[in-house]
């Protein structure tokens, strides 16, 4: 057994990912033994106190806080995931970076491209370090078709398309959470579910230079539910109905530079939170002169496959295994499937390595920024009806495909 590293944790918010993220600091330990890290989980805040006590009661916290700045004075805390609703993103993760602890912050980072902006200085003039959690880059099957893009074996990547479809407010009774105020959460489904497919293109394919966008609220009213109960996916019954004041739906245009000349890749990136048919149906294709690839959440042990060099096939559905990124990590075999759950894991194994000195190809807040920068772009281009450019940041994880 290699010697044990303990690293003191601090969780801020206990709803749906702050006990996602509780999961995977405990299962850490049990899935990468031989890293030797050790998180302790020290203190939890939410302002709801049930919730707080729940850390301490079930997800195995030593203390439990309404205050989250009691968080960033314990000493014993060197790590926090923040995992509060999205307006308090911002001014957390500064004070987390202010009080000199490394933050592994839910995403989207920001509720803006400039809000995120302050939170990347804030990190770098403290010197710490930052994850973002863009879940889906860490799924075996994204790994190796990003490792098959990498290597050229789809060719030069002509266009990519991407759906990140799901129906958690379908239902128009589907309950009015923070998700739907501009000033508690900025975008709507641009920034949560269309930033997850942005930084999935971006990580397997290379970054967005220009985006076009449109978009549109199917239901301009829901009933509403107090913050701190109930998750999204509630349905609430005779409710006070009050407005949605961001998108139920977004699709983009977006180009992917060439490194060298080539024509940009194409990409049509769609993404709707009130679809009817997929429940959490978060599509990637992406289509080269060589061959593609396909990948779908609801299926994530599963890529599908075609090569020129097997012509007249068409697509080939291969089944996640030991070869697979971190797959044996989890499961021994092909066939036997991983869950959400792992992806979490491998991201806190990320965080801490990089929090301990160790590149791991993480999401950090540079990739945030990138993410919400499109994001920002394509809210002006619904506004302007104009192409608008994204500013590149320098220094993210996101590979350049396309040319290569
Ligand atoms: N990576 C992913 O796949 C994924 C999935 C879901 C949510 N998210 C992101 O995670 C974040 C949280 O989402 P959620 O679904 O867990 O939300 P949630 O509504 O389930 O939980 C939010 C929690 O924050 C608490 N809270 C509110 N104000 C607080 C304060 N001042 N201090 C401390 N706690 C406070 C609430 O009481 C509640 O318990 C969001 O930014 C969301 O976009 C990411």
């Amino acid at each position: 057994m290699a010697d044990q590293r303990v690293v003191g944790v601090g969780l801020i918010s206990v709803g749906w990912m702050g006990k996602v993220h509780s999961r995977a600091y405990a299962n850490l330990p049990v899935f990468y033994p031989e890293l030797g890290i050790r998180p302790r989980l020290v203190m939890a805040a939410d302002t709801a106190p049930e919730r707080a006590q729940y850390a301490v009661d079930v997800l195995g916290f030593e203390r439990g806080t309404t205050d989250y700045h009691d968080v960033l004075a314990d000493p014993e805390i060197e790590v926090v995931s923040i995992c509060a609703p999205n307006f308090l993103h911002a001014q957390i993760a500064r004070d987390v970076a202010e009080a000199g602890k490394a933050f592994w912050l839910e995403k989207p980072a920001g509720r803006s491209a400039d809000e995120t902006q302050t939170i990347a200085d804030a990190a770098e003039k403290a010197g710490v370090v930052s994850a973002v959690g863009f879940n889906y880059r860490n799924t075996p099957a994204i790994e190796y078709a990003r490792q098959l893009v990498a290597e050229g074996k789809l060719g030069r990547i002509t266009n990519v398309r991407g759906a990140f479809f799901a129906d958690y407010s379908a239902d128009p009774r589907g309950a009015l959470s923070w998700r739907f105020r501009r000033e508690l959460a900025g975008s709507g489904v641009l920034g949560d579910l269309m930033g997850h497919l942005i930084d999935l293109t971006h990580y397997v394919v290379g970054p967005i230079s220009e985006v076009t966008a449109a978009t549109s609220t199917v239901y301009t009213e829901r009933p509403e539910m107090p913050m701190g109960s109930g998750t999204h996916f509630a349905v609430v019954e005779n409710g006070e109905m009050k407005p949605v004041e961001n998108e139920d739906y977004a699709s983009m245009l977006v180009r992917y530079p060439s490194n060298d000349g080539a024509s940009p890749a194409i990409g049509t990136l769609e993404a709707s939170r009130v679809a009817n048919g997929p429940r959490a149906e978060y599509g990637l294709e992406v289509y080269g002169t060589q061959g593609s690839l396909r990948w779908d959440f609801e299926r994530m042990n599963e890529l599908q496959l075609a090569l020129n060099s097997a012509p007249h096939v068409g697509y080939t559905t291969i089944m996640a295994g030991p070869d697979f990124g971190d797959f044996s990590v989890f499961q021994p075999g092909a066939g036997t499937p991983m869950g959400y759950d792992d992806l979490k894991t491998i991201e806190a194994k990320k965080f801490l390595l990089a929090y301990l000195g160790q590149d791991s190809q993480h999401a950090d807040i540079k990739d945030g920024l990138a993410a919400n920068r499109v994001v920002s772009a394509a809210e002006a281009s619904a506004e302007s009806g104009r192409w608008e450019r994204v500013e590149p940041v320098e220094g993210t994880s996101a590979q350049q495909a396309v040319g290569s």
